[in-house]
């Protein structure tokens, strides 16, 4: 008798599927052939490769400053790192806002040199065409809505979005347009639990949260934040799984002290 060994890969529509079904979605941020690999083998749905890179990889104050180069570096290592899971790439700031022909030329250089599934983008209304033209190519686009890192230097601040009427029904309108416009998918970051919970029972594609609450149709979590490797970011939706900070620093400790007393390495460990 032959096993099938062949692997169910994670789609677009497995996704959509699984809004469907009621199942939750799960996915993290990677940006390195190592961390993706152990996130694909622990199941994660999506692994997202942000442009938080820009703050946790490259310690930059916002995500503006990196690059489309960069981008498709942490990209191309992260999907050589998996097996199943859907990789979404982060389109970055200054790739796609000019206008839709070069927001469809970045999409396609992360599609053709990354080996990536799909890529995202923030905003709405504003950026409607470009979604529509990199969805009519064939190139899977997610949204991305409420606290859009991106524009940080308009909102100056990060705190929660849309808390007000009128912001909260441009975003509404703009979760529709993104549908309509083709998006396989929305993320909704901080803003209120309520205003998340009525766009994802409006729309049939599924939402993503990251301080959204619990009605959103999956989660995200930085996996900086969430492994506790970037203790200083501590906001009330994060839930910290690891010490890895804590735990990576003890081992280095450990390391340091066996040299220093040339405990490391003993007879076992040398040739
Ligand atoms: O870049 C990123 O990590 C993101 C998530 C916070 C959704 O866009």
């Amino acid at each position: 008798m032959s096993v099938n060994k062949e692997i169910k890969k994670i789609t677009t529509h497995t996704i959509q599927k699984m809004k469907d079904a009621g199942e939750k979605i799960s996915m993290i941020t990677a940006y390195d052939y190592s961390f993706a690999k152990i996130f694909d083998s622990a199941g994660i749905d999506i692994i997202l490769v942000g442009d938080s890179a820009s703050n946790v990889m490259a310690g930059h104050e916002t995500t503006l400053p990196i690059t489309l180069d960069q981008m498709i570096y942490h990209a191309s290592s992260v999907v050589r790192g998996i097996e199943r899971c859907l990789v979404v790439v982060d389109l970055p700031f200054g790739s796609y806002q000019g206008n839709s022909k070069e927001a469809l030329s970045s999409a396609i250089r992360i599609m053709k040199e990354t080996g990536g599934h799909s890529v995202k983008l923030e905003g709405g209304e504003e950026v409607l065409e470009s979604v529509k033209r990199i969805e009519d190519t064939g190139i899977p686009v997610m949204g991305h809505l409420g606290l859009t890192p991106q524009s940080i230097y308009k909102f100056g601040t990060y705190t929660v979005r849309a808390k007000e009427e009128a912001e909260a029904e441009k975003l509404k309108r703009d979760a529709l347009l993104l549908q309509e416009a083709g998006c396989f998918a929305i993320v909704l970051e901080k803003i209120p639990a309520k205003l998340a919970a009525e766009v994802s029972k409006s729309l049939h594609i599924p939402t993503i949260g990251i301080g959204a609450g619990g009605a959103c149709d999956g989660q995200v979590l930085v996996m900086h934040d969430l492994l506790g490797i970037n203790t200083e970011f501590k906001p009330r939706f994060l839930r910290q799984y690891l010490n890895m900070g804590e735990q990576v620093t003890g081992a280095v400790k450990n390391y340091i002290t066996d040299i220093k007393s040339g405990d490391f390495p003993n007879e076992n460990e040398q040739y």
